[in-house]
């Protein structure tokens, strides 16, 4: 069996910098047209100039003969000013403004300590037209981390998106059944990408026979009954609902720590676990629009033209990958797939 779609793009993506560029941007580019670039580096992405040379460095770890394009984004902090979105805005290469809490995940100590610090920011952005993609969890260590989520759209969300009705928003990585329904019952304005491993696992997955430092990411797995919310919501047709994988390579010293951080890496096979979750739920044929278009539809750029195919047919997943002098480890490391993504498939 075969499966032909407009060639994706994936709308939330990690990949780091230097060296581990030549790792993770030939498996993104094999498949993905165009991604947008996550700007939590060490130091974070905040200025126009910066994602400028981040796009350089990204382009150049591009195979030969293969077009992929890097979207990037700034990381917005305390001291984001208008003047710095009208520059983004100028650059035609900022795509988005990236809000992280200080101190909820990975990379995130620059980020945002009070909302009500970018107001400035994000009125320009409403007016520019330059979305805002929310890590929508609370820092608040008196909230179980199970609700973080939820918590967030309570508290900062849903009156972010009533002072700025014209800003576009991202609530990226939606995790629950709640962030489902706030992001289906808001205006069109708002919109949420949805990951492979949420719609793949639940928080079983952490805890399968011991711990399983691998199967962590933030926002955290949650119940079954989220992960059936969130797979609804993408097989939905629904168009505020898109792709992104929020890949998120880390060493594997990194992860297997006695304090591993968070991040899990499945650009290896990206759009094959999107094809397995949608063709679990007897929905393939919705996938097309999910990875390929309503991304695109909700940034206001083009479609892509041309296809890629998946065929269904058995694949080992490699134990790891080379990363930095040490390894990789991706989702389902070892286990077999059941979709592949046609080597060289185009137009
Ligand atoms: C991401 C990372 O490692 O940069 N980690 C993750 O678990 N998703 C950060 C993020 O998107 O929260
Ligand atoms: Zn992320």
């Amino acid at each position: 069996m075969e499966l032909t779609l407009t060639r994706p793009d994936d709308w939330h993506l990690h990949v780091r910098d230097t060296d581990a560029l030549t790792t993770v941007i030939p498996h993104t580019a094999r498949q993905f047209a165009r991604a947008i670039i996550m700007p939590n580096l060490q130091p974070p992405v905040t200025t126009t100039k910066q994602a400028l040379a981040y796009h350089q460095r990204i382009l150049a770890a591009v195979p030969d003969g293969v077009h992929f394009t890097p979207l990037m984004t700034l990381y917005l902090t305390d001291q984001t000013t208008a003047d710095d979105i009208i520059e983004a805005q100028a650059s035609n290469r900022v795509q988005a403004v990236k809000l992280y809490p200080a101190g909820a995940t990975t990379n995130s100590a620059a980020g945002v300590t009070e909302i009500s610090k970018t107001w400035g920011a994000l009125e320009s952005m409403e007016e520019q037209g330059l979305p805002l993609l929310v890590h929508a969890e609370v820092t608040d260590p008196e909230i179980d981390v199970f609700d973080r989520e939820q918590v967030f759209i309570d508290r900062h969300l849903q009156p972010l998106t009533q002072r700025f009705p014209q800003l576009k928003v991202v609530l990226e990585h939606v995790t629950t059944r709640e962030g489902v329904q706030f992001v289906s019952s808001a205006p069109d304005t708002v919109a949420a990408t949805i990951t492979a491993h949420h719609l793949l696992l639940n928080r079983n997955a952490m805890f399968k026979g011991g711990l399983q430092p691998h199967s962590y990411c933030l926002p955290v797995l949650k119940r079954e009954l989220h992960r059936e919310a969130l797979l609804a919501a993408a097989i939905s047709g629904n168009r505020k609902f898109f792709l992104g994988t929020d890949s998120a390579p880390h060493t594997r010293e990194r992860k297997e720590s006695a304090c591993g951080c968070a991040g899990i890496y499945t650009a290896h096979a990206a759009l094959e676990l999107y094809a397995q979750a949608f063709e679990d739920a007897d929905a393939l044929q919705q996938l097309e629009g999910f990875a390929s278009h309503f991304g695109a539809d909700f940034y206001g750029l083009p479609r892509n033209t041309d296809q890629i195919t998946l065929v269904k047919k058995d694949w080992q997943v490699p134990d790891s990958y080379p990363l930095m002098g040490s390894a990789l480890v991706p989702l389902f490391a070892g286990e077999t797939l059941h979709w592949q993504v046609k080597a060289g498939s185009t137009d």
